[in-house]
């Protein structure tokens, strides 16, 4: 468990303001397989790293330990106020109260699901349900993930609570342009999932990554947030090693314009899926 002792100082990340007035901070920790690690990872990530926004979901079975890192992070100092937590619930738990993914599935459905598994859902009933959790004050924004265009637009026929954010896959082999665009279209703010490819795509050790970090004198994973960051959106990378101490992912040149990239990362097309 992290032992210093929070200070002001710290706190390295800018913020993107979202539709609602909230801010949400541009550099968030994501927990998805962090394991056991998680208290720690969280814990570590907000007092020495300057961490203000972790997310998490009920699927990656660690909100006990997020809820213990957050707990020891504010006893060192940090305000809840300025922290930024993301939830989301899994599909086979989708009730009117309850989103993850923009589809529903069946109890004990396989992952990735098999025919016959994904089940329509209620899309207004869940909503009006998350608008309530607004109104009560339980949660401050709400948003989606994982959505495709024509179902965000069905959603904006009948929301009546600011839809603040969405979140989805991106990275330079997964641009999802098209979804930004309509998100952006409509002020809703877009947060960018596996920035750094999730093992899967490997773009820490992408040749072109590499190669335009060295020229820069960045990290890979530097390149690949502030990727996320210059297309205007707030961008999670997950970390559970001891590099997030010196704050890697927070301090890529947020607010410096000498700091953009010099061109779009291009990828050969068969990485690009979207
Ligand atoms: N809404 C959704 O459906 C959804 C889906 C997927 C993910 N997410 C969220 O997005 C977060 C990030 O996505 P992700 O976990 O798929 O993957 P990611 O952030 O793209 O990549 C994480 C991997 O990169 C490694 N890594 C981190 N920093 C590094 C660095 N500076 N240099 C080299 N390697 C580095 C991590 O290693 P270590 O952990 O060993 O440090 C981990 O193996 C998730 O944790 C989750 O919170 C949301």
């Amino acid at each position: 468990m992290a032992k210093a002792t929070f200070t002001p100082q710290n706190q390295q990340t800018e913020s993107f303001r979202l539709l609602s007035g909230h801010t949400i901070p541009a550099v968030g920790l994501g927990t998805w397989k962090s394991g056991s690690e998680a208290n720690n990872a969280v814990c570590t990530a907000i007092v020495e790293a300057g961490y203000r926004h972790v997310d998490t979901a009920a699927d990656y079975g660690i909100q006990e330990e997020v809820e213990r890192a957050l707990k020891a992070a504010m006893h060192a100092g940090v305000e809840r106020k300025d922290l930024f937590v993301t939830s989301k619930i899994w599909c086979t738990d989708l009730a009117p109260e309850r989103i993850h993914w923009s589809f529903r599935l069946k109890d004990g459905a396989s992952r990735p699901p098999k025919a016959g598994e994904v089940l329509e859902f209620d899309m207004e009933g869940v909503w009006r349900e998350m608008e309530r959790l607004v109104e009560d004050n339980l949660v401050r924004d709400i948003g989606i993930c994982n959505y495709t265009v024509k179902k965000l637009h069905r959603l904006l026929t009948f929301a009546q609570t600011t839809l603040s954010f969405c979140q989805m896959e991106m990275h330079p082999g997964r641009r999802n342009d098209k979804m930004l665009e309509a998100c952006k279209k409509n002020g809703i703010h877009v947060t960018a999932y596996s920035p750094l490819g999730s093992g899967s795509r490997d773009l820490i050790h992408h040749p072109t990554v590499e190669k335009i970090a060295n020229k820069l004198n960045k990290t890979p994973a530097q390149i690949l947030v502030k990727w996320a960051l210059q297309r205007g959106t707030s961008v999670i990378p997950k970390s559970t090693h001891p590099r997030q101490d010196q704050g890697e992912h927070t301090s890529v040149w947020v607010g410096n314009s000498k700091g953009r990239l010099p061109n779009t990362i291009q990828y050969p097309r068969s990485e690009t899926s979207v």
